[in-house]
């Protein structure tokens, strides 16, 4: 794994063509933009304070990922099994780093993670999956700045 780090902020991270989905990744690189402030200023005593963050993290990755999931049902996107099968790997992978969290409290192992590879996961995956299915949507009649999916 490389250990490249990548800073993702709502400036820098790609933009797809629905608002909506643009919208839930702002609220997602905030939750990791103030994790990773816990886990910069860590010392012992922190892990429920971690613990939770991790869960309200783990919490927004499921809502996140199951409207993005519908959204392809809904406009039957080809390549839902593709995508949806990026997002029960990932899902998997953090629900494992936020167990071995709660078991061991290794936090160059979660600071690794945080830092390294989620974002340059989540910077992938956008930049791929999510671009290609909102840029489906919006071909096939999905208004771009559409507050809400019905
Ligand atoms: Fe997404
Ligand atoms: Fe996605």
């Amino acid at each position: 794994m490389s250990s490249t780090k990548v800073v993702l902020t709502a400036e820098t991270v790609p933009h797809v063509a629905l608002d909506i989905m643009n919208n839930t990744h702002f609220e997602e690189l905030e939750l990791v933009r103030s994790l990773g402030e816990l886990i910069t200023h860590y010392q012992q005593g922190d892990n429920d304070i971690l613990s939770q963050a991790l869960n309200e993290w783990l919490e927004h990755t499921q809502t996140h990922f199951s409207r993005e999931n519908k959204l392809m049902v809904d406009i039957q996107f080809p390549m839902y099994l593709v995508h949806s099968g990026e997002h029960a790997q990932v899902l998997e992978e953090m629900e494992s780093i936020v167990t071995s969290w709660n078991n061991d409290h290794d936090i160059a192992l979660l600071s690794e993670y945080v830092f390294t590879a989620w974002p340059q996961w989540f910077q992938q995956h956008v930049n791929s999956m999510d671009m290609v299915t909102a840029q489906f949507a919006v071909m096939n009649g999905y208004d771009p700045h559409k507050s809400a999916q019905d």
